[in-house]
């Protein structure tokens, strides 16, 4: 089913391969695979010699062919934000994945219980009655589940509280059949919006002195974390240096958006979006390229060729821009977004217009779009 999808959505897109990448219909994602190219091997690069591997995590990127470029450039395995991602990955020949989110709903777990009937799939759990549930479903499944106990380091979003309590949700968890501990996840998202590295570098410090102590808690209670799991692109090699982490969840270095670029040196912008100049007045030039075409949370789009002019706002369909004398863009032009938030971009496309030498070679599918299943389920 979800080889269907990828050939639809590849048969769809196929009449832009060959064209240049500023003659694409509008607004159209572009991925340059140089500079992804060049992202994956800056971050093998920066984590060789480091203790933590790096387990992508492919929320952002909802991409089977990207995903196989970080396990071919050294990556482990994958984090995928649901079930969904996860079962995509799966089908693809993706072996070891972590759903790095607690998972709800009967369907849900069912899905990801009989997927577990091959690979290494692990979730994240942080209550005894999510893990009593997993565990029935793996066990009416006839199949294995790893978990990950999650703690909170600061994020106040999942994860255990306390040390006890991930010591009291280990004791149940070994009690339940078709469950796996294997260790633990402390995703530190509350640090990576911290400017100064400085202050970022002590916040990351902090929240992983916490988990060490989780580890140390758990050991002496007799459960060995094999997997500390950890981190993301805006504290990437901060938390990899930290010798208790084993793997880290960065993503979206991959692209490299604006809100990630600020933070972090070194990865190019590999992702943007193509949009048309479709009205101008004066001096004020409206793109159709709006919000339902680029994400804009965290920080603004910028204009790639263009970064002296910010936007007025971006409506759902538009994005107006006031420039002056000095811009040569007009009705009709193209110009291309670097996006804020790359995530919320990508979810928007069916496909990546893949260029390289600024000419479109390749279409590749992004599924499943949004939280849904996308049609990949039932299989
Ligand atoms: C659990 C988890 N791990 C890692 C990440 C980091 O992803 P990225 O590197 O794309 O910022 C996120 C981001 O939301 C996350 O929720």
């Amino acid at each position: 089913m979800a080889s269907d999808w990828r050939r639809r959505i590849r048969d769809a897109y196929k009449p832009a391969i060959g064209k240049r990448r500023n003659e694409l219909m509008t607004p159209a994602l572009i991925l340059d695979l140089d500079l992804a190219r060049r992202n994956i091997d800056f971050m093998m690069g920066r984590l060789k010699g480091m203790p933590a591997k790096l387990r992508p995590h492919v929320k952002g990127q909802k991409s089977v062919e990207l995903a196989q470029l970080q396990l071919e450039a050294g990556a482990i395995g994958v984090c995928t934000a649901t079930v969904w991602e996860a079962l995509v990955m799966a089908r693809a020949g993706i072996e070891d994945i972590l759903i790095a989110n607690q998972v709800g709903g009967p369907e849900k777990i069912r899905a990801l219980a009989k997927a577990a009937r091959k690979g290494r799939l692990a979730v994240a759990v942080d209550d005894p009655r999510n893990a009593t549930v997993l565990s029935e479903a793996a066990c009416a499944e006839r199949s294995a589940l790893g978990v990950l106990i999650e703690i909170d380091v600061g994020m106040g979003r999942g994860g255990v509280r306390s040390p006890e309590e991930a010591v009291t949700l280990a004791r149940h968890i070994s009690r339940l059949k078709g469950l796996r501990l294997r260790g633990v996840q402390g995703y530190e998202g509350h640090c990576m919006h911290e400017p100064d590295r400085a202050a970022r570098t002590a916040k990351v410090k902090t929240a992983m002195a916490y988990v060490a102590e989780v580890v140390d808690r758990l050991a002496e209670a007799g459960f060995r974390c094999e997997v500390v799991s950890c981190g993301g692109t805006g504290t990437y090699d901060i938390t990899a240096a930290i010798p208790t982490v084993t793997e880290i969840q960065a993503g979206t270095y991959v692209f490299m958006d604006n809100f990630h670029g600020n933070l972090v040196p070194g990865f190019a912008r590999s992702l943007t979006v193509l949009g048309t100049v479709v009205i101008e007045h004066g001096r004020t030039i409206v793109f159709d390229s709006g919000r339902k075409s680029i994400g804009i949370d965290f920080v603004q789009p910028t204009l790639a060729k263009y970064p002296q002019y910010s936007a007025r706002y971006f409506a759902e369909e538009h994005a107006l821009f006031d420039v002056d004398n000095r811009c040569d863009l007009h009705l009709g032009d193209t110009a291309e977004f670097i996006p804020g938030y790359a995530p919320t971009t990508v979810n928007l496309y069916d496909a990546y217009h893949v260029v390289e030498k600024d000419v479109v070679v390749d279409i590749w599918p992004i599924i499943p779009r949004g939280p849904g299943h996308g049609g990949i389920w039932p299989a």
